[in-house]
């Protein structure tokens, strides 16, 4: 009997589905997430939720069994890839059977990394890459360029997600690599490739063999226009880690997230360089950010911020100058803007420097979004910089939050992000002054501490 083909519309952050468009999601709120899609059952709605329900680790006749006599060795759970940037934001290494989404924009470098993966873990296990988006010869010329090792490397052109799932079945390697998930298909979802249903139903399937066979797999997943992995947030949640690929072509390089991660912290980044050879890791990003840094130039200042375990030191800028409209301009890029406002506040009030007609623009070089509060202090004495057009000192970096009161406030890691400031060649560190009791300071000998207790004390940091 031949099926009617029917359309629907898929909400694309919670999978609510509805027979019309509508502006707004009825289930989860969200508005503009209605996408259209084809089903081919009049109950698409109830096909879908009962696809998602099918059983991933076991079906009929379950058993249980005690947690205590389940035995895994923590080197048997994961294999480490070697890839050190990798391996850290995976927390690690690639836990056995775990899913990992790897989300980026069109040349962030996605199918690079893989194959680099595949290549690096190949001379201890088998992987199978599958491709939907380039042929094998394409994928060869890659491998060729980026001089993967290729023996245990099996690769696969195609696009019929059962077809793919039976060759895992009937190879097991020890890794397989989908990219990317929006080329699959599957025959017994009507729409095409790269829709809302068919993303959901391809995913589950390779989740099911992922599961139930402990082989660890990597779905590549585009992402669309705001930069959210493309498809259905569900997919996001039945995953066990996500990660994001981020590279911008303005940027020397790139950086790896994870914004969940099942196995590991998601606090922890990667840095890759992308080079000829492929992707190069940076493990030493602070000299990168810093670099070309303009020195004894006024509005510039350095703080350091904890990625993950990792302190990375990082430039700020300010500047700050007469305006020329009627309201101040306030512009603040990798930095957030409503904490700048909260900081030009504070120096008004509590330190007495005032901004009220001049524009204010704030920058983080580099590309990093500092979020942390540890940055405060930093961007206050930038921005005092500019203001007074004094240069604060080449060598000195500032740490610390600042409060509404005015207070320098303790921030967590000072040891570590000071090490890093003192490894890189700064000699000054301005810090809070409830800190310096704290610190080991026989650790810290040939670098200058200044204990600050208000932002108004904060001009000590500048020069002349
Ligand atoms: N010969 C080369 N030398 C240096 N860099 C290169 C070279 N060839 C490709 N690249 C880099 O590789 C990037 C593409 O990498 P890759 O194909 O892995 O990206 P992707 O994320 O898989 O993209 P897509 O989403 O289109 O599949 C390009 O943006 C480019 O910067
Ligand atoms: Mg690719
Ligand atoms: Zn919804």
């Amino acid at each position: 009997m031949r099926e009617k083909l029917k359309t629907i519309y898929i909400c694309s952050e919670c999978g609510e589905t509805s027979p019309r468009w509508m502006g707004r999601c009825p289930s989860c709120g969200a508005w503009n997430t209605m996408t259209e899609d084809v089903v081919a059952q009049p109950s698409g709605g109830s096909s879908l939720k009962g696809s998602r329900a099918e059983s991933v680790l076991g079906g009929a006749g379950l058993t249980a069994g005690k947690l205590s006599e389940t035995s895994i060795s923590e080197e048997q759970s994961r294999i480490v890839t070697h890839i050190h940037e990798l391996d850290r934001v995976l927390g690690g290494g690639i836990v056995l059977g775990s899913v990992v989404l790897l989300g980026g924009e069109p040349g962030a470098g996605k199918s690079t990394l893989l194959l680099q993966l595949c290549g690096n873990i190949s001379a201890h296990y088998e992987v199978l890459y599958v491709t939907g988006e380039e042929s094998v010869r394409q994928i060869k010329l890659r491998a060729n360029r980026l001089k993967v090792p290729q023996e245990n490397i099996w690769l696969t052109a195609g696009n019929d997600i059962d077809a793919i799932c039976e060759l895992i079945e009937q190879k097991k390697p020890d890794l397989v690599v989908i990219d990317s998930i929006q080329t699959m298909h599957c025959s017994s979802v009507a729409s095409s490739a790269g829709s809302v249903s068919q993303v959901r139903e391809c995913s589950s399937r390779l989740l099911n063999v992922a599961k139930r066979l402990e082989i660890p797999t990597f779905i590549v997943g585009h992402v669309n226009k705001d930069g959210a992995i493309a498809g259905p947030k569900v997919m996001e949640h039945i995953v066990d880690t996500v990660l994001y690929f981020e590279g911008d072509k303005t940027l020397p390089y790139r950086i790896l997230r994870a914004v969940k991660n099942r196995y590991g912290s998601t606090n922890e980044i990667g840095m890759f360089d992308m080079t000829t050879q492929g992707l190069q890791e940076i493990d030493n990003p602070s000299q990168l950010l810093l670099e070309g840094r303009p020195l004894g130039i006024s509005g510039n200042s350095v703080c350091c911020v904890m990625e993950g375990t990792r302190p990375v030191l990082s430039e700020i800028q300010a500047l700050v100058t007469k305006s020329g409209l009627s309201t101040a301009r306030r512009t603040s890029s990798g930095f957030d803007y409503n904490r700048a406002n909260l900081l030009l506040a504070v120096l008004e009030k509590r330190a007495g420097y005032f901004f009220g007609n001049l524009d204010v623009y704030i920058n983080v070089v580099g590309g990093l979004y500092l979020s942390e509060t540890s940055c405060d202090l930093s961007v206050c004495i930038a921005l005092l910089s500019s203001l007074l057009d004094k240069p604060v000192g080449d060598k000195t970096v500032a740490i610390g939050e600042v409060g509404l009161g005015g207070e320098i406030r303790n921030v967590n890691s000072l040891e570590q992000r000071l090490r890093e400031a003192q490894r890189i060649g700064f000699t000054k560190a301005i810090v809070p002054q409830h800190s310096l009791r704290q610190l080991n300071l026989q650790e810290f000998q040939d670098m200058e501490l200044i204990g600050l207790n208000y932002v108004r004390d904060a001009v000590r940091a500048l020069e002349g």
